[in-house]
């Protein structure tokens, strides 16, 4: 029997006629799917590695709740922008990636950076030594643009940490003239207005929760053509869209991970399809405690 397959993307065909096992593991595996917020995101990232150098270089804060795809729009940066070795020797890092440590002091902080760019240091070295190290190591890898990611956790701090982390950030793009992005939750925006100088440097972009628009279609639409399921699903119809928006309250993390539960049921049970119905059956086990209400709710509804 021949399979028609024409609801999936061509590239993505021959993933449909894999056996069961290695279907629901393609599912389950981890990828980037673009979505139109998010490209506009990543270009506006695009444009801040390519700035030319000023005084004062451009800064960009991506904020949204939990879940909503922030670090995974940056792992795509760094996908895009990878280590290259230089023709003169060493390496170019174009995209540092930093994450702000758990503890959000000024040595942690310079710790994680160091680590990232895997230079060496002595952990008690005096603070402004290792922000020398930093420095320099940023110039010679010749980055283009330096993230630092769930910059919230700094909020756990200290005022004083707090100030000094502001410092830190305005010491490396003044001094380095590097454009900085930092992700994080909306407390992360709130936290960074009240330093002026740098809410007059940072651009907003915010990643907002999904609801029943043409953004939406577009990326079921795009699920849709990827997913190896036999048969054409539904996700496009009015019952389904509202079933996925109130089981995941817009939030694009809930949203993956029900598509892919309800995409290894399909494939395991054989109904190769979604439709409003898998998002209904019987015995349906929510991937998220956070799901857990929601879907009791949706079904008594
Ligand atoms: N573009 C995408 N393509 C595929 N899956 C995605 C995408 N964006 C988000 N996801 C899914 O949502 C999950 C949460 O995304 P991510 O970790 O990027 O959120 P976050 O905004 O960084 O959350 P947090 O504030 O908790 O760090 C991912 O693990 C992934 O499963
Ligand atoms: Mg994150």
């Amino acid at each position: 029997m021949t399979l028609e397959l024409e609801h999936i993307h061509p590239q993505y065909r021959q993933f449909a006629l894999l056996p069961d096992e290695a279907r629901i593991r393609w599912v389950r595996s981890d990828r980037y799917l673009g979505y139109a917020r998010a490209e506009r995101v990543l270009e506006r990232l695009e444009i801040l590695i390519d700035y030319p150098t000023r005084d004062r270089m451009p800064c960009l804060l991506l904020f949204g709740a939990p879940g909503m795809g922030k670090t995974k729009i940056l792992s795509k940066l760094l996908r895009d922008h990878p280590p290259i070795a230089k023709a003169t020797g060493g390496t170019a890092v174009p995209v540092v990636c930093v994450q702000m440590p758990p503890e959000p002091d000024e040595r942690s902080f310079y710790q994680e950076l160091l680590r990232v760019m895997n230079g060496a240091f002595v952990a008690s070295a005096p603070i402004p030594s290792m922000r020398q190290v930093a420095r320099r190591l940023l110039r010679d890898l010749g980055t283009k643009l330096l993230v630092v990611d769930e910059v919230q956790s700094m909020l756990s701090g200290s005022s004083r940490q707090q100030r000094i982390f502001f410092n830190t950030l305005r010491f490396l793009t003044n001094d380095l003239r590097l454009p900085i992005v930092c992700a994080g939750t909306d407390a992360a925006r709130v936290a960074l207005m009240t330093d002026p100088q740098l809410a007059d440097r940072f651009e907003a972009a915010e990643l907002v929760g999904w609801t029943d628009d043409a953004e939406f279609h577009q990326l079921l639409r795009g699920i849709s053509l990827i997913l190896p399921l036999r048969k054409p699903s539904q996700l496009l119809d009015p019952a389904a869209r509202q079933q996925i928006l109130a089981l995941t309250d817009g939030n694009t993390g809930r949203l993956f991970r029900l598509i892919e539960t309800v995409a290894v049921e399909a494939i395991s049970s054989g109904r190769e399809c979604l439709d409003e119905g898998s998002f209904r059956q019987k015995g349906l086990v929510m991937p998220l405690l956070s799901m857990l209400d929601r879907s009791r709710r949706a079904l008594a509804g």
